[in-house]
């Protein structure tokens, strides 16, 4: 990834034009491997980290999980959230929150505690700004997270957990081949981490 990715001043001027993309894979094939964490009859918290201008808060709802918290810092991608919920859901039940998730104690309204966090591929974005952001962003999550709770993240990198202060147990419950050009191209994936506290 470009190293601009970890700006708020990149995605702002991305999202002004940008209304849908999705990064890495499409929210339904991420779902696919949520699925047995997900569990609408118990009212699940879940925090959805960097939303931008995805529809996987769409999805989630299409399966029952509405108490869902979509935070992205720049607030065009919670614009975007909402038009994208109201299109396919016909209201808009979910939260919408700007915070840094490099600073989610701060900038997230206390409690907040959720039993379920997910990002798909902001990680990455955030990593761009070197491992202190990545890790500000893990110690954040570990924070707002229930007894019980889990963070399932999906990453183009397959070391990016790979850190010792990290304060989760990491494992791949999934890994996504990406499109080739051409056949002889090798093999490349995407990877699905569950991560628990330790
Ligand atoms: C690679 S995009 C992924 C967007 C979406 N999750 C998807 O799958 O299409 C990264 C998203 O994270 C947001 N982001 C990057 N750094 C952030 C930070 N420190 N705090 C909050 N959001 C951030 C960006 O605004 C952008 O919406």
């Amino acid at each position: 990834m470009a190293a601009d990715f970890e700006k708020q001043s990149y995605w702002h001027h991305r999202f002004a034009s940008e209304t849908a993309f999705e990064w890495l894979t499409p929210s339904a094939t991420f779902i696919s491997f949520l699925e047995p964490y997900l569990n609408a009859s118990t009212n699940q918290r879940i925090l959805h980290l960097g939303s931008g201008t995805s529809d996987l808060h769409v999805c989630l709802r299409k399966k029952g999980c509405a108490d869902v918290t979509n935070v992205d810092y720049e607030p065009l991608a919670l614009d975007r959230g909402r038009v994208i919920e109201e299109s396919f859901c016909g209201d808009v039940v979910m939260k919408y929150a700007v915070a840094d998730v490099t600073r989610l104690r701060a900038d997230l309204s206390a409690p907040s505690t959720f039993d379920l966090v997910l990002d798909k591929s902001t990680v990455d974005a955030v990593s761009c700004g070197g491992e202190a952001a990545f890790l500000a962003m893990a110690r954040g999550v570990r924070e707002c997270l229930a007894p019980g709770g889990l963070w399932v993240s999906l990453s183009y990198s397959a070391t990016r957990f790979d850190l010792e202060e990290l304060p989760f147990d990491v494992c791949v419950i999934g890994k996504i081949p990406t499109p080739k050009a051409k056949v002889t191209d090798p093999d490349l994936y995407y990877w699905c981490y569950l991560l628990r506290p330790r």
